[in-house]
């Protein structure tokens, strides 16, 4: 199962860097919300890899429907970070993981332009091409780099969390995708990321690599984070307390 995530990852990743800087643009979903040609491309070889492999398994992605039930779900996303893709900001990637009975087994995060591949497996750690990544150590608050997401809806929320993080920690990124926000945590690039109404496909394997790699991930009532819920909370484990008090 890992191979063929990373084999639909890297073919994804794939069209997804071929069709930078074209701008085609398919769907406005909403003001904030568009899909490109590159996110369907994208889909459609992921969707058959899978498919091709495991029919009898469930496949949930943003972008099609796959109506089958099964103990084993794949969550995809083709691209995470439409956003920044579309604007020609070159940060972001494809989300692959797979839950088996509700519980997460598998996640693959694939970023092609920089040639970085995330994956992890339940009780096997977490791994960047293929080395082992860890979590930050850090503890002090004060020199904590905070990564963040504002999701499409309850965007003034998150906004206003990261107003009073402000005096808190060091710096705050922005970053567009959820999926590298969440893998930046795991590989300890970033001491922490949170984001409001964010879904399976955006943040099921990014929530892997974070566990694998030591941290720990929440919803934002400091519940360990599972399956459908929106919010999510990610560190190193060492801030995870004083984050969720001072800022959530
Ligand atoms: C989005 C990104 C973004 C997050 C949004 C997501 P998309 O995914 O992960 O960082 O803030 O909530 O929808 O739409 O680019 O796949
Ligand atoms: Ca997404
Ligand atoms: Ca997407």
């Amino acid at each position: 199962m890992k191979e063929t995530a990373v084999k639909a990852a890297l073919a994804a990743g794939k069209i997804l860097k071929k069709e930078f800087g074209e701008h085609v643009w398919v769907k406005v979903k909403s003001k904030i919300d568009v899909v490109t040609k590159a996110d369907m491309d994208a889909d459609r070889i992921i969707v058959s890899i899978i498919r091709k492999k495991y029919p009898e398994h469930e496949i949930v992605s943003e972008e099609s429907k796959h109506a089958k039930k099964s103990d084993y779900v794949w969550y995809i996303d083709p691209l995470d970070g439409t956003g920044n893709f579309s604007a020609g900001i070159p940060f972001f990637s494809t989300s692959i993981c797979l839950a088996y009975k509700g519980e997460l087994i598998l996640g693959v995060v694939y970023d092609p332009l920089r040639g970085e591949l995330f994956v992890a497996e339940k009780g096997k750690g977490a791994f960047l091409n293929n080395k082992k990544i860890k979590v930050s150590k850090e503890s002090n608050i004060a020199k904590t780099i905070l990564g963040a997401d504002l999701g499409h809806v309850e965007r003034k929320k998150t906004l206003s969390r990261l107003a009073k993080a402000d005096d808190l920690v060091r710096g705050q990124r922005i970053l567009g995708s959820a999926a590298l926000g969440l893998c930046y945590t795991a590989c300890g690039r970033l001491n922490a990321y949170m984001a409001g109404h964010v879904f399976n496909w955006d943040i099921g394997a990014g929530t892997l690599l974070v566990r694998e790699a030591g941290g720990k991930v929440t919803d934002f009532k400091g519940k360990d984070w599972k399956l459908n819920e929106l919010s999510v909370l990610a560190s190193n484990k060492n801030l995870h307390s004083k984050i969720m008090q001072r800022l959530i």
